[in-house]
């Protein structure tokens, strides 16, 4: 290697070198990855992501959407907004992440679920592994990942749920939902090693009933698999959300008066005020690299 290109060589090393640290040090204080799920479709998880994001951003936090999930009514879909293009451009080397991702209500930022053609809960392991790539070049300058993942215990869900810092089961009071989030919560403790588990319990009549819910969902878990459930909050139902869905607006704007936006703007608080240690779990994680460069981040 001649003298200039020995230099040029350097010179980017110790490019590398500042643009790693100074990411390490945004990482390690600033992003938290939750994943989103539920035994079932349609027990709210879509509408609770999109207007929890927007929540979060009234607080004054910079939100990231990923949308893991191909349901009927995405999260783009929700809050009125028009993807350009989908992540089968990524895969196709056409496109980056941040010509992808879209800005929305609040300055939130959205990654629109693959459209049409391909589930991003199909993706093959190298799609798997450019995806968390691409991610995690720009997740660190946001402080918070949501990802709203599909319903269902296949693995591919699975392992949206295994790559976050933290599991949130958006469940309703009905017993079907209990059952089903059971099934969700039996596997990723069986098979991922996750031990630890939020609820949300949204589309309830009453505070009382939400409350009667996760208990049923709480001494099954812990008796059975010995896992540990905590109650984030109660969602209750409110005409107001799907009227907002229909407008194609987020919840927390159009009706920010509504019961379910408030009981929103106080999960989100709830959240927030929460300084949950991180751990390095195994496998493949968001930030994995990164967590294994600082150690535990969060605190
Ligand atoms: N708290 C609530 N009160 C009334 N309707 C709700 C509530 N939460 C969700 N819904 C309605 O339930 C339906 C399913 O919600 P969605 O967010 O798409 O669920 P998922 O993503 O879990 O399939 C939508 O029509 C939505 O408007
Ligand atoms: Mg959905």
């Amino acid at each position: 290697m001649n003298e200039s290109k020995k230099k040029q060589a350097a010179e980017s090393a110790r490019f590398t070198k500042t643009r790693l640290s100074d990411r390490k040090l945004q990482v390690k204080s600033l992003t938290r990855v939750i994943s989103f799920t539920g035994g079932k479709g349609g027990t709210g998880k879509t509408s609770v992501v999109a207007n929890l994001a927007v929540a979060l951003a009234d607080l004054g936090k910079s939100v990231l959407i990923l949308d893991a999930d191909l349901g009927l009514a995405n999260v783009d879909i929700i809050l009125g907004l028009k993807p350009r293009y989908t992540l089968q451009e990524l895969f196709a080397g056409n496109k980056t992440l941040d010509q992808i991702i879209i800005d929305g209500p609040n300055g939130i930022s959205l990654i629109p679920a693959a459209s049409g053609v391909k589930s991003i809960c199909n993706l093959s392991t190298e799609e798997k592994l450019l995806l968390v790539d691409a991610i995690e070049e720009v997740a660190y300058r946001y402080d918070y990942l949501l990802i709203d993942t599909r319903a269902g215990i296949d693995p591919e869900v699975m392992y949206f749920n295994s790559s976050s810092g933290e599991i949130v089961c958006i469940i309703n009071p009905e017993p079907t939902s209990l059952t089903d989030t059971y099934a969700v919560i039996k596997v990723l403790s069986r098979d991922y090693g996750e031990k630890e588990f939020s609820v949300v319990v949204n589309n309830t009549p009453s505070e009382a009933q939400g409350k009667r819910a996760f208990q049923k969902l709480a001494s099954a878990v812990s008796q059975y698999l010995n896992v540990e459930t905590r109650l984030l909050g109660c969602i209750p139902s409110d005409p107001a959300l799907p009227r907002s869905v229909q407008q194609q607006q987020a919840l927390n704007l159009l009706y920010p008066s509504s019961p379910a936006a408030l009981a929103i703007s106080e999960l989100a608080r709830e959240i927030d005020s929460q300084f949950h240690q991180y751990r390095i779990k195994g496998g493949m994680q968001f930030f994995f690299k990164q967590l294994l460069e600082v150690g535990t981040y969060g605190g």
